[in-house]
């Protein structure tokens, strides 16, 4: 299958090509695209170089999808375009996921959703997605009444040049570009993307809108803040979730153990319990400090990390293709190299 990856020069591009390979998809053609000031430069794929085009190149070599990681307003710009030459666009961008037209999706929830007529695809925040993969599985068994989480996010999650700032400032460098209004080393900064009316900040909306339409269920109550933190290696949320239906903790255990995609990590007495640190570089959303919230009935705090450029963008990215495949929703060319 002949594969376009929109962004190819970004830190999500580069994990989805790491991604593909990973997995072996079936990728009979790379079409690594970037904005025009790459065009011309290589990225590696599976060892081999491959020289980045202009979407136009891309939309002629008519790939059978395209998943793009450049932004929302390029999305906004070019989804439609190679959606209109009858390619599947996998968009990592908030341009399309409240869309009501489109599919926010994560295959592990409601990947059952797609149809052949989707030809734009939401892949949702990085936060949403590890968050509603370890809840959806409690949901069905308890349903969820509310969810207040707290997020410590990586500095990945803003892209190449916020990993430069923190770097810089860890030098002591003082001449690079600033992509936080503050600096991040050695700070915390309760600030994830823009601003908003109500006080909260776009990430925080995100979360509360993306998690009910993931999950299909607009009763479930959602309150966030998200907290940017100078790792590298994932997202970390405190999240504290009540229930309609008392639970077991022994069962909550056993429902995560056995949920595909999630890695339960809770031996305090070991010191174990996930972090960013070793997260980085995984596919699965691990979870821990499982325990009841002995201030009100029917609640649980929980713990959960992944790594935001794996799970929450480029892994499940690469997972909505694979089930495009699977289940033939899309059309695959025979494989020529
Ligand atoms: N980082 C995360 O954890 C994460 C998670 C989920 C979703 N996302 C989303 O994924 C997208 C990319 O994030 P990132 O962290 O990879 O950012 P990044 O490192 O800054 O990379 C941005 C990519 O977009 C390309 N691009 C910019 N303008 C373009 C245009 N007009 N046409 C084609 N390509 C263009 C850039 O190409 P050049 O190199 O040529 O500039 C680069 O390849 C964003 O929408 C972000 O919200 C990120």
């Amino acid at each position: 299958m002949k594969i376009a990856v929109v962004g190819a020069t970004g830190l999500v591009g580069g994990e989805i090509l790491k991604v593909l390979a990973e997995r072996n998809f079936p990728v009979s053609e790379l079409i690594p695209v970037a904005s025009e000031r790459s065009v011309g430069k290589q990225v590696e794929f599976k060892g081999k170089p491959y020289t980045v085009v202009s979407f136009e190149d891309a939309i002629a070599a008519k790939p059978a999808i395209a998943i793009f990681s450049a932004g929302g307003s390029t999305s906004l710009a070019l989804a439609p375009k190679f959606a209109e030459a009858g390619i599947i666009v996998v968009d990592n961008s908030s341009a399309w996921r409240m869309d009501p037209t489109k599919k926010l999706v994560v295959p592990e929830v409601n990947a059952d959703t797609l149809t052949p007529e989707d030809k734009i695809i939401a892949n949702p925040n990085c936060s949403t997605i590890q968050m509603v993969v370890a809840l959806k599985p409690l949901h069905d068994r308890y349903k969820i009444k509310r969810v207040v989480v707290s997020t410590y996010q990586s500095v990945t999650g803003t892209g190449k040049a916020a990993v430069d700032q923190l770097f810089a400032e860890r030098a002591g460098n003082t001449d690079v570009a600033k992509v936080y209004p503050h600096p991040i080393d050695l700070n915390v900064l309760p600030h994830i993307d823009v601003f908003l009316d109500n006080g909260y900040t776009k990430e925080e909306m995100k979360m509360v809108n993306e998690t009910k339409k993931i999950m299909g269920d607009d009763s479930i109550q959602v309150t966030a803040t998200t907290v940017r933190i100078p790792t590298i290696g994932g997202h970390s949320e405190a999240v504290n979730v009540e229930f309609e239906n008392e639970f077991e903790l022994s069962e909550i255990v056993a429902i995560l153990s056995n949920t595909e995609g999630v890695i339960v990590q809770d031996d305090p007495a070991n010191k174990i319990y996930p972090m960013p640190l070793t997260a980085h570089g995984k596919d699965e959303v691990f979870v821990g400090r499982l325990r009841r919230d002995e201030s009100q009935p029917k609640t649980l705090n929980m713990w959960i990390v992944a790594d935001n450029l794996r799970k929450g963008a480029a892994t499940n990215a690469v997972q909505i293709a694979e089930y495009l495949l699977k289940h033939n929703l899309v059309e695959a060319e025979p494989v020529t190299a």
